[in-house]
């Protein structure tokens, strides 16, 4: 079902500039046309300027005019499976709404879960009306 989006998720991964952590992720973000938009996670010197990959990708595809998104693959070598950030939930609940997170690891274990079941009551821009 996933199989796509989670082998190019692992595939992004490789292209991951971990230097200081070592932890390299992947990404993959299926817009509404199915274009896959891949990120990896760019780590920066100064820590705090590092961009993990779930940004990268949604933030390559914004700049590329998707507007619409239904699902997102997210991939690192953890026997848990990585769930995204707290700021990544915020950008992917921003630009995605309550898209499918698929997170995988490198022995192909999976879990699908919606952005809202780990990203309850969100802050968004209905607040600013
Ligand atoms: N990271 C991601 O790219 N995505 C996640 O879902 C978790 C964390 C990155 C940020 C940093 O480069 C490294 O993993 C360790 O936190």
């Amino acid at each position: 079902m996933s199989d796509a989006l989670c082998a190019a998720a692992v595939a992004a991964r490789q292209f991951a500039h971990a230097p200081f952590s070592q932890f390299r992720v992947g990404a993959a973000l299926e817009d509404s046309s199915g274009r896959v938009h891949t990120g990896c996670n760019v780590e920066n010197a100064t820590y705090g300027l590092t961009v993990c990959a779930e940004r990268i990708a949604v933030f390559k595809a914004i700049s590329e005019g998707a507007r619409r998104f239904s699902r997102i693959a997210i991939a690192a070598d953890t026997a848990d499976l990585t769930p995204p950030c707290g700021a990544c939930r915020q950008i992917l609940w921003e630009f995605c709404g309550d898209i499918e997170i698929v997170l995988v690891n490198l022995q192909g274990y999976r879990e699908s879960l919606r952005l809202a079941e780990l990203f309850p009551r969100p802050f968004d821009a209905s607040f600013l009306k």
